[in-house]
């Protein structure tokens, strides 16, 4: 019988051919996946880990570690651990772990996060506005939308790629706000859509989506853990190891890209991407979220003598 139920959209990893070339798990390796979301990379990587292999996962939304527990149950030497990844160096110290072999990040969000209308990230599903990874944290869109005024909003907006609109978009939400709250994705959108000339609804990026992703970006304070990071990550990998970071926003790849050069200024990394690496025009087709994926991979230099 073919059921007729629709299939739940599923992550695929992106780049996951480029990030094994990159990270060159072998057995016997300790691995960090601070990002495992649905674990497709984490799986990809224990596979070459061996018996002997241990992946640490690390994922600051509950749901996410329930799922990569579950996708990892098979591999003796994952364990997926609820944190934000800027606790990495703590977390290797509670395992007894001094220096790993590799770390990955890819950042951002999962399919599965996206499309879950109740967490409120996409502007295409009616939802609360509250766009939490960690459904604990501080912040929600609400907050921002609510709250901030309309210098901040715009600048916010703007800060995050909203160019042309911002200053409209932070009106529109004033006046809407002033009659009553903004609690829901569809009654952000229905502000973003009135707020931009219709002529330009049909371009490539519906006009909520930048708005949509500076409010994700400043709730869960994505540029500040990544900056924090960085330097923690490449800590904590041994003389030899190997970082990989995908991410999807210019100002993040703008992040790497200076830890990265910092690293190398020091003496201490040696950079492997000299160019980012984007995703082909056969992974874009398959999976359209690989699009704007930018990945920069690097070597903690070795010890004299290795
Ligand atoms: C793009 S998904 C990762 C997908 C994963 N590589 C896979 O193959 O399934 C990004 C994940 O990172 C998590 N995340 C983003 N920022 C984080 C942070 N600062 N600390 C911990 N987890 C974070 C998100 O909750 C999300 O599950």
């Amino acid at each position: 019988m073919v059921s007729s139920r629709p299939k739940k959209k599923s992550h695929e990893p992106v780049l996951r051919e480029e990030v094994l070339k990159f990270l060159d798990p072998k057995p016997g390796d300790v691995v960090v996946d601070a990002t495992v979301g649905s674990a497709g990379h984490a799986a990809a990587i224990l596979k070459c880990l061996g018996r002997r292999g241990r992946l640490v996962g690390i994922d600051q939304d509950p749901e996410a570690v329930r799922r990569a527990q579950r996708k990892l149950k098979g591999f003796k030497g994952a364990e997926v651990v609820q944190s934000n990844f800027n606790h990495i160096d703590e977390i290797l110290e509670r395992l007894n772990l001094d220096a790993v072999d590799a770390v990955l990040l890819d950042v951002g969000l999962s399919t599965e996060q996206l499309e879950a209308a109740g967490r409120g990230f996409s502007f295409l599903k009616e939802g609360p506005l509250d766009m939490r990874m960690n459904p604990e944290g501080p912040l929600r869109a609400r907050d921002l939308v609510n709250d901030l005024s309309q210098g901040e909003l715009e600048k916010l907006l703007r800060a995050h790629g909203e160019g042309r609109w911002a200053g409209r978009i932070a009106r529109a939400i004033l006046r809407r706000r002033a009659r009553q709250p903004i609690e829901t994705t569809r009654e952000l959108r229905e502000v973003i859509e009135e707020a931009v000339p219709r002529r330009f609804h049909f371009g490539r990026l519906h006009p909520a989506t930048r708005t949509f992703q500076a409010l994700r970006i400043r709730v869960n304070d994505e540029l500040g853990a990544l900056e924090e990071t960085l330097p923690k990550a490449l800590r904590v990998l041994r003389p030899g190891g190997r970082i990989a970071v995908i991410s999807f926003h210019s100002l993040e790849d703008r992040i790497v890209k200076q830890a990265f050069r910092e690293g190398a200024r020091q003496g201490i990394l040696e950079i492997l991407t000299k160019k980012p690496v984007e995703a082909g025009p056969g992974e874009v087709e398959r999976n359209p979220r690989s699009r704007s994926a930018k990945l920069r991979a690097a070597r903690k230099a070795a010890l004299p003598g290795e």
